[in-house]
């Protein structure tokens, strides 16, 4: 009896280290939940499915944004349920996007047609759509980016803990130099933060502002790249401070080109749309009135017969 429980605490215990091994020499992606890794550390190869194919990825830092977008875009490998052929998809904002060697952005970038349009280093459409011979110069950075939350609840925390929380998340979580998070604002329960980060301040190594935004933005969304392992928190003397409704907006160093033509045309709509509403309003509210009035009418000829036949 008592060798035996020696024997199993002794296997368990031989199990434990197997399994503490195995776990300490296997290589895994810490930046992104579907990587796969091969190798033993530091020497890891990465891979991140995108459509059908494997693409190498250092998974020492943030997935470029250009592919993570890319493969959002494209269907997953293998057999996924058939969707119906109308099925709609929210996709605000996502498209198949081109990809340079290195995983930045095209300046160029096309739809399946024969539509182009110029984009900046976030990958965010900064001139009108053209055909297939419009011309995109360079690829201009995106230099100066806002990231836009609502906290869960109001209830008060210092706001220099607060400040100071954020920018460690920021800093620790997507390893962006601390000298790029320009400043945290809080305004009631809203939280803007300002990251900027120029051509002149961008080394090949840097992890880009913009892949830290969308990896924010999905953490914010509750859909995280990186592993649940590592969950995404603001804490403030340990309690997490929730945020949601990220919203982000992206500032060029060049002014963008995208004509107000497209936005008149959208206020235009608007008018045609609320023109028609009134219009509708006003049929209905004369159709009843008719109707009423009908109503009324009978109402007053059914007095008129009652009255005569009480006279008679
Ligand atoms: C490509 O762009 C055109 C023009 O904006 C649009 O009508 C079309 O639906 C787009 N196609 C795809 C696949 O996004
Ligand atoms: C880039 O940013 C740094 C630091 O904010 C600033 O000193 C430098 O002048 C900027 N360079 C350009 C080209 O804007
Ligand atoms: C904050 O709210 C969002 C959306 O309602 C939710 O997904 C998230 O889990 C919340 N976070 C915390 C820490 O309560």
């Amino acid at each position: 009896m008592k060798v035996c429980t020696a024997l199993r605490l002794g296997a368990a215990l031989v199990c434990f280290i197997l399994v503490a091994q195995t776990q300490s020499q296997d290589c895994f992606c810490p930046t992104h939940v579907r990587g796969v890794c091969n190798g033993n550390p530091p020497n890891c190869a990465c891979k991140l499915p995108i459509g059908p194919d494997d693409v190498p990825v250092d998974c020492t830092k943030l997935i470029p944004k250009c592919l993570l977008m890319k493969r959002e875009s494209l269907p997953a490998k293998g057999g996924r349920r058939p969707k119906p052929e109308n099925a709609l998809v929210d996709n605000d904002g996502l498209y198949n996007p081109d990809c340079e060697g290195n995983g930045r952005f095209k300046a160029r970038q096309c739809n399946n047609t024969e539509t182009c349009w110029c984009v900046n280093s976030a990958g965010v459409r900064r001139t009108d759509k053209g055909d297939k011979n419009w011309k995109c110069q360079e690829l201009v950075r995106t230099f100066w980016i806002i990231v836009q939350m609502t906290r869960n609840s109001t209830e008060e925390v210092p706001a220099n803990d607060l400040k100071k929380a954020i920018e460690d998340t920021i800093t620790s979580r997507y390893k962006l130099p601390v000298k790029h998070v320009a400043t945290v604002e809080l305004e009631g329960s809203m939280i803007y933060v300002d990251l900027k980060q120029n051509s002149s301040e961008l080394s090949p190594n840097d992890v880009d502002i913009a892949d830290v935004a969308y990896y924010m933005e999905k953490d914010i969304k509750s859909d995280p790249f990186i592993p649940l392992e590592n969950p995404f928190a603001i804490l403030v003397n340990g309690k997490n401070i929730g945020v949601k409704e990220p919203l982000i907006y992206y500032i060029d160093e060049k002014p963008h080109e995208i004509s107000m033509k497209r936005l008149t045309a959208g206020v235009i709509a608007v008018i045609v749309v609320v023109v028609v509403a009134i219009i509708a309003g006003i049929i209905v509210l004369v159709l009843t009135r008719r109707k009423k009035g009908r109503y009324e009418k009978a109402e007053v000829k059914e007095m008129n017969e009652m009255q005569k036949q009480l006279t008679s």
